[in-house]
């Protein structure tokens, strides 16, 4: 007789990186006998994959555990972790504050689950929030063989040098480790096997990458010679890393799209200093000059930190004028959020709250408007949207346009997972309508 298989539900907070871990968690877990499930209800493991780059994110899984009480009482045999970065932040706390927990997986460690959930199946609890020396990718082994959709991430950096002085990465995430070329190589070619047209490269500072000669362009030169993978991206990337050769790589790489995460945090340079970012907004704009220079129609998004300590009326200006400057086709703004252990938490000089509200609504009242100035500037253009999914009406399917707006397109469902030409007709609110071309 075989055994039903357990049930695993995840949830991921966060970001990005996060999401590619909880596919890596699920796929580690299924050797143990686990296939995935959409709801904790139905769970046999709930792992709670989680963000600690604000303070409201890393609340937020306290509350989430608090409502997994009943559903423990009602299956004593259910095991609840915590994964990702609160895990590594907070460790052991977690257990003493939070009873129902069974295991405290850090982001570095997560390929010793299997041996970790075993543990607690013996009756035990389990913390791991080590560094350790081998390479988690290498003993999670190659990726599962099933079929899956057209859009996969990849891992290629980890962890953060930098210290901005807001931010708990370089804590949680370690110093900065970057994959060797082939075995990325060698995922990216699993996954084009299974079906995946486009690959978004992952890293804290994905641009940093070092694993090869040549850097990140080395390597996206190396992931465009492979057949049948027909997009590349990569984020996030720090101003200081965008080298010349990564720079010509978008103007000559055609698999390499015209979409570009680079975060600059504040247009302020006092601020910039405090922030310990390194550069100028001058510095950056100035790169963006370079950029556009080789890729003329490149979409910029950014990420930005409004009431940093010490932040004035003026500074804050400073930061309008250069997303005024700049032209984003979409961006994330924060309020500052004060992180234990980070040197910008021990300022004295920290911004009023109703401060910070207003100069965040006003942000990103104009990041708003540059967003929907992008996506009318697309209106009448010609584009390639890889298509995902079904859309909500009949007859509609739904894909990512080379700048990664989505679009509405009438279809037919045998293009899931195909790229083809479309006329961009409308914009709406959070996406593009296109119509077939030919
Ligand atoms: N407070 C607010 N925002 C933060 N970020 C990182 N740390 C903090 C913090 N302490 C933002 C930055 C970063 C993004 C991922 O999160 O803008 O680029
Ligand atoms: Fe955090 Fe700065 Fe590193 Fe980005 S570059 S992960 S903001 S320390």
């Amino acid at each position: 007789m075989t055994q039903a298989p357990k049930k695993l539900f995840i949830k991921t907070y966060g970001c990005q990186m996060n999401v590619y871990d909880s596919e890596r968690m699920a796929e580690t877990l299924g050797a143990s006998g686990y296939v995935t499930t959409e709801t904790a209800e139905d769970a046999d493991m709930v792992l709670l994959n989680t963000c600690h780059i604000r303070e409201k994110a890393a609340e937020k899984v306290y509350s989430d555990l608090g409502r997994l009480r009943p559903l423990k009482e009602a299956k004593p045999g259910l095991k609840i972790g915590v994964a990702g970065c609160v895990a590594q932040a907070e460790g052991e706390e977690i257990l003493n504050r939070m009873p129902l927990v069974d295991l405290v997986v850090g982001p570095q460690s997560y390929h010793r689950l299997p041996e970790m959930e075993r543990a607690v199946g013996q009756g035990g609890r389990a913390v791991d929030t080590d560094f350790p020396e081998d390479d988690k990718f290498e003993a999670l082994k190659s990726r599962p063989k099933a079929k899956r959709g057209p859009t996969a991430f990849l891992t290629v950096q980890e962890g953060c040098d930098k210290f901005c002085a807001f931010c708990v990465v370089p804590y949680t995430r370690g110093a900065e480790v970057s994959r060797p070329a082939e075995r990325i190589v060698a995922e990216a070619r699993e996954l084009v096997e299974a079906g995946v047209r486009e690959i978004t490269l992952l890293g804290q500072n994905v641009n940093a990458w070092h694993g090869a000669e040549g850097g990140l362009a080395a390597l996206v030169g190396q992931l465009a010679a492979i057949d049948g993978l027909e997009r590349i991206r990569y984020t996030t990337s720090h101003p200081n890393d965008m080298d010349e050769a990564l720079i010509a790589a978008h103007g000559q790489e055609a698999k390499l799209m015209p979409y570009l995460h680079l975060p600059v945090q504040s247009g302020s340079d006092r601020i910039l200093k405090a922030m310990n970012r390194k550069h100028t907004a001058d510095q950056y704009l100035r790169l963006i000059e370079r950029i556009r220079a080789a890729r003329p129609d490149i979409l910029l998004t950014s990420d930005f930190i409004v009431g940093f300590p010490g932040e004035t009326d003026a500074d804050f200006e400073a930061t309008m004028d250069l997303v005024r400057a700049v032209g984003y086709g979409s961006a994330f703004s924060f309020k500052y959020s004060p992180r234990p252990g980070t040197p910008a938490a021990e300022r004295k000089v920290q911004v009023e709250a109703s401060v910070m509200d207003a100069r965040l609504q006003r942000l990103q009242a104009l990041l708003g408007e540059q967003q929907r100035t992008a996506q009318e500037t697309m209106v009448g253009r010609e584009t390639t949207v890889l298509f995902e999914k079904p859309g909500r009406l009949p007859g509609q399917m739904v894909g990512k346009s080379e700048h990664l707006f989505a679009v509405h397109v009438q279809a037919p469902e045998s293009l899931r997972g195909e790229i083809a030409r479309v006329r961009i007709t409308a914009s709406g609110p959070n996406s593009l309508a296109g119509s077939l071309i030919g």
